[in-house]
């Protein structure tokens, strides 16, 4: 089951810590994007208009750098893709990942975390930016999620 990889944003651990159980429960390899720029307290307050998530995710054309630029994804047949729900969306970071790499036969699976907004959305609008991109289906999880969540879910 080695050709699964979890690739993953993380902020502040949470999609970390699901990650790595995603990761040992499928035998997957891991992969974390990692912008160059780490996000801090400040960047990431989302009461504040002008901080630097909030100005992100006011626009959609916004491609944070990432460190793993051109990461080996070809080794793999099926690529999750995890982050935290920001402002019911996938980070930016996430748009630069997928545009920087070739999802082209790979069987995506997607997974996040939040403080309570439904998957559904982030999804959905994935699905609509990268309609090229074979989506399979999406979860999310919270820190507690299970061997069980993950198996019925992907394998
Ligand atoms: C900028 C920002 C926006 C967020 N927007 C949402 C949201 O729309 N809905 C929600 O349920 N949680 C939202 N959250 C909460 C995160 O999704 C949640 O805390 C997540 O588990 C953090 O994961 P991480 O520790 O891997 O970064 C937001 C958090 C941040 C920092």
């Amino acid at each position: 089951m080695s050709e699964i990889l979890v690739s993953f944003f993380s902020a502040s651990g949470v999609t970390k810590e699901v990650a790595n159980k995603i990761a040992e429960y499928t035998g997957g390899d891991l992969l974390e994007i990692e912008p160059v720029n780490k996000y801090t307290d400040e960047d990431l307050n989302w009461h504040d208009k002008t901080s630097r998530s909030s100005v992100e995710m006011a626009d959609s054309a916004v491609r944070p750098a990432i460190k793993n630029e051109g990461s080996n994804i070809s080794d793999y047949d099926t690529i999750l893709i995890g982050f935290p729900i920001w402002w019911d969306l996938a980070p930016r970071v996430i748009n630069t990942f997928i545009e920087e790499n070739n999802f082209e036969n790979k069987k995506v699976y997607v997974f996040a975390t939040s403080g309570g907004s439904s998957i559904t959305n982030s999804f959905n609008t994935l699905k609509n930016t990268y309609s090229n991109i074979n989506f399979i289906s999406a979860k999310r999880f919270t820190s507690s999620v299970s061997r069980d969540d993950v198996t019925n879910w992907i394998i």
